[in-house]
C-alpha cells in the first residue's frame, strides 16, 4: 500500500473510532474539514501520524474534548451579515401578526450571538410585549459554546456588526438584558442524530453550519427542517448555504440572496 493509502486507512480508522467512542457522526462531515481540524490538534500535540494521534486519544481523555472543540468551528457575531437580518424583518412581522405564539429555532447557535440577535429582532420588530409569546431554542453540539451562550458575556469584537442603538437598548455591560435572555432556551443537540427539540417552528435559522456536512447529510437535514416547519413558516439559511434535494421542492424561495424560504400551507 502507498504511504497515501496507509494514511487514508489510518484516517478512516481514526474517524470511526471517534464516532464510536464519542458519538460524533464523523461520517456526516466533509473529510477535508475533518482532516484540517484533526491536523490542528495533531500539530498542537506534536504528533505526526493519525495512528499516533489515535493512541494519544486512548491515553489522554482530555484530548477528546480538545478535538471536539477544534472540530466545531464556532465563529459568530451579533447581527452577522446585517443585511440578512434586514431581509428577515418583513417575514418576522408577518409571522408576528399571524401567530399567537412564535416558536423559533437557532440551530448550530455557537456561543449565542445568533439566538440573542433573533431575540433583539423580535423585541424591536414586534414590540416588547411580543417577548411574552416567543420562544427561541438555541442548540449546538459543542458543550463549551453552550456554556458561553448561558453565561452570555461578550467581548467587544462580538458587536462590530450590531447597530449601536440596539446595543444601547438591549444590552448592559456587554450582556443581554433579562428581557432578551428570557426568550432564549439553551440546550445541547446534535443535528445529525437527534430530532428537532420542539416542533413545529415558525422560524428556523441555520447559518454557517451545514457547509461542514457531506452532501447526503445536508440533504437529510434539510428534510428534517422542512418537516419541523409549521405551514407558513420560514427557513433562513443565509448567504453561504443553499437548499437542494427533495426539501427544495417543498419550500418556496422568497429571497434568493439571503436564502429565505417559506413553507406553503397544505393544498
Ligand atoms: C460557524 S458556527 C455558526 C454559528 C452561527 N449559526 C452563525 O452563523 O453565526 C457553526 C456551529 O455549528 C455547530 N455544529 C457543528 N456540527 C453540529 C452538529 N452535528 N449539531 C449541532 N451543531 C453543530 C458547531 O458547534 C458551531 O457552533
Amino acid at each position: 500500500m502507498t504511504a497515501a493509502g496507509t494514511d487514508e486507512r489510518a484516517f478512516q480508522a481514526l474517524t470511526q473510532k471517534i464516532s464510536k467512542a464519542r458519538g460524533l457522526s464523523c461520517e456526516s462531515y466533509k473529510d477535508k474539514c475533518l482532516k484540517r481540524r484533526i491536523g490542528v490538534r495533531m500539530r498542537a500535540r506534536g504528533v505526526h501520524t493519525y495512528d499516533d494521534y489515535s493512541r494519544l486519544l486512548d491515553s489522554d481523555a482530555r484530548e477528546y474534548q480538545e478535538l471536539l472543540d477544534a472540530l466545531t468551528i464556532n465563529v459568530t457575531k451579533f447581527f452577522r451579515n446585517l443585511e440578512t437580518w434586514d431581509a428577515l424583518q418583513p417575514h418576522l412581522r408577518r409571522l408576528g401578526a399571524a401567530q399567537p405564539d412564535l416558536r423559533i429555532w437557532s440551530a448550530g447557535c455557537a456561543s449565542g450571538e445568533e439566538p440573542y440577535t433573533i431575540a433583539v429582532l423580535v423585541l424591536d420588530t414586534l414590540g416588547e410585549a411580543a417577548g411574552g409569546r416567543a420562544i427561541i431554542d438555541a442548540t449546538d453540539i459543542d458543550r463549551l459554546s453552550l456554556e458561553r451562550t448561558r453565561e452570555a458575556k461578550y467581548p467587544d469584537a462580538a458587536f462590530t456588526e450590531m447597530p449601536a442603538q440596539l446595543k444601547l437598548r438591549y444590552f448592559r455591560d456587554d450582556q443581554p438584558l433579562p428581557l432578551v435572555r428570557e426568550l432564549v432556551h439553551v440546550r445541547a443537540h446534535d443535528l445529525m442524530r437527534e430530532r428537532p427539540p420542539r416542533p413545529p417552528y415558525h422560524l428556523i435559522v441555520c447559518r454557517n453550519v451545514v457547509i461542514y456536512f457531506e452532501r447526503q447529510a445536508q440533504e437529510r437535514l434539510f428534510q428534517v427542517f422542512v418537516d419541523a416547519l409549521a405551514p407558513g413558516g420560514v427557513l433562513l439559511l443565509g448567504k453561504v448555504e443553499t437548499l437542494f434535494g427533495p426539501a427544495r421542492e417543498r419550500l418556496r424561495l422568497v429571497d434568493p440572496r439571503e436564502r429565505i424560504y417559506t413553507k406553503p400551507p397544505p393544498a
